[in-house]
């Protein structure tokens, strides 16, 4: 009987499982608080003493109030501690140089006592060196003392220990850039429903030409990751660019404009779960209901230059260079090649547009002032962002433009690897298998090859 149930279960679930997308389960709310708590457990008390430590500081004070937190705040709450910061907010972390002693200290009060209260601890420990987060040269994750919280502060502060504030913006940048154990686990999970909900989108399923729209698919991912329970922190896009053989143009599309046979399409879709965010930019192709296969100038396009430039930046991305350095050797080797296109990565994590240097701008391809002087640091993670210009001979020897967008990290070795793979072939919308077999089997996984540095 029991065995009877179990064959018609599997039936059920194999017809299921050919009609619609499987996507694996994240964990429920119970479970993400136990998991967000222990990474504030980490960032607290390993992350934070460590970046003390390495920037010989002993103090790190955090003053904000409710509503108008720091942006380092995030990485030191939790889904139930406090949602936000409330009434005046401190955290205080101490380690002395010369003992290694660490302490941290938190204050929610509306009432001049957290003042009293941090003269006392300032006495006590006697720091050498206090960090606020003020930072006015482009460190926007260091400037998190908002200026009238400073200025309270500040007059509050007995000038013996006024006159040993400092800025650090290292401080700040770095511990929202280092991911701690653990958030590759989620990160990973979130990236391989990414890729399954382009693929899905990107299909049959939801387009049909001469009818949807751009739009159309806009909405179905909003609406599909909103059942998976993800959120996104930017409104995806989706774009058409359509060979047009009468003027001999190749045209952009985008809005409320049908996709058509033939059409080269691209989407930069991110989520949000967990306080961990995703960036990534796919292509597909939609095939003529003759053909079985993109041209193969678009395919090529792909392989042969957008796909290049990852590889490159792969083996350029190491820890202590900086994103000005990683962007000019990448350059150069572009131009080596004969590839062209233009780099733009920025870290990735607690933000979409996480702490850290910047690998390029699209307007700022000779090096970002500021934070392209930041060097890059072991166990933070990137969105590898880029574009190559080809021309495609099908398509009248006109450029197509190839965008991608695909995340890595960098392991506590300082290798570069993909979070779950990167895309080297087109998303072919209207191949007879529809979906094809499962999201990922055109996603090559695993470790890029990396050439070791001496
Ligand atoms: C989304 O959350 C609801 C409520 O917690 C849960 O029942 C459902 O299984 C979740 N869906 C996925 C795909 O994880
Ligand atoms: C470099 O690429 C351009 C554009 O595709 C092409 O016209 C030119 O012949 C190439 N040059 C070399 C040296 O391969």
């Amino acid at each position: 009987m029991s065995r009877c149930l179990l064959i018609l279960l599997s039936l059920v679930l194999l017809a299921l499982s050919a009609t619609s997308t499987v996507y694996e389960p994240l964990p429920s709310l119970r479970e993400q608080q136990k998991i967000a708590s222990e990474w504030v457990n980490l960032r607290t008390n390993v992350v934070i003493p460590k970046l003390l430590e390495e920037h010989k500081v002993e103090m790190w004070i955090l003053s904000m109030r409710e509503y108008n937190e720091d942006p380092v705040f995030w990485g030191l709450t939790n889904p139930t501690s406090t949602f936000s910061a409330r009434r005046r907010t401190l955290y205080v972390f101490y380690r002395s140089l010369k003992t290694g002693e660490f302490k941290k200290y938190e204050f929610i009060d509306n009432t001049e006592q957290v003042w009293t209260d941090l003269t006392a601890i300032l006495y006590e420990t006697n720091p050498a060196s206090i960090v606020l987060n003020i930072d006015e040269k482009g460190n926007n994750f260091a400037d998190g003392l908002h200026a009238g919280e400073a200025e309270a502060l500040l007059k509050k502060l007995p000038w013996t220990y006024w006159m040993r504030v400092q800025r650090q913006p290292l401080l700040a940048t770095q511990f929202i850039a280092t991911r701690v154990e653990g958030q590759l686990e989620i990160y990973k999970k979130m990236m391989r429903i990414v890729h399954q909900v382009i693929r899905e989108g990107f299909s049959t399923r939801v387009i049909t030409p001469g009818k949807t729209t751009p739009n159309d698919v806009i909405w179905f991912f909003r609406d599909r990751i909103q059942s998976l329970n993800m959120t996104t922190w930017f409104q995806p896009s989706v774009d058409i660019q359509r060979y047009n053989p009468s003027t001999n143009l190749v045209e952009t599309h985008s809005g409320n404009t049908p996709f058509e046979y033939g059409d080269f399409i691209w989407t930069d879709f991110g989520t949000t779960f967990l306080g961990l965010n995703t960036d990534t930019q796919h292509n597909g192709y939609i095939l003529h209901p003759t053909e079985t296969s993109a041209p193969i100038g678009l395919q090529r396009g792909l392989t042969h230059h957008s796909n290049q430039i990852q590889d490159i930046l792969l083996r350029e991305i190491k820890p202590r260079l900086t994103g000005n350095q990683i962007l000019a050797t990448t350059l150069a080797q572009m131009r080596a090649l004969n590839i062209s296109g233009t780099v733009y990565c920025h870290p990735i994590g607690d933000y979409g547009h996480a702490a850290g240097t910047l690998i390029g701008m699209t307007n700022l391809q000779d090096g970002v002032p500021v934070k392209g002087d930041i060097p890059v640091f072991e166990n933070m993670w990137f969105s590898i962002e880029l574009q190559a210009n080809v021309e495609v001979p099908e398509w009248g020897g006109q450029v197509v433009n190839f965008r991608q967008e695909e995340d890595v990290y960098l392991g506590g070795d300082g290798g570069v690897w993909w979070v779950v793979g990167r895309q080297s072939e087109l998303i072919l919308v209207g191949e007879s298998s529809g979906l094809g077999k499962s999201g990922e089997s055109k996603i090559k996984k695993g470790k890029v090859s990396l050439v070791k540095q001496g």
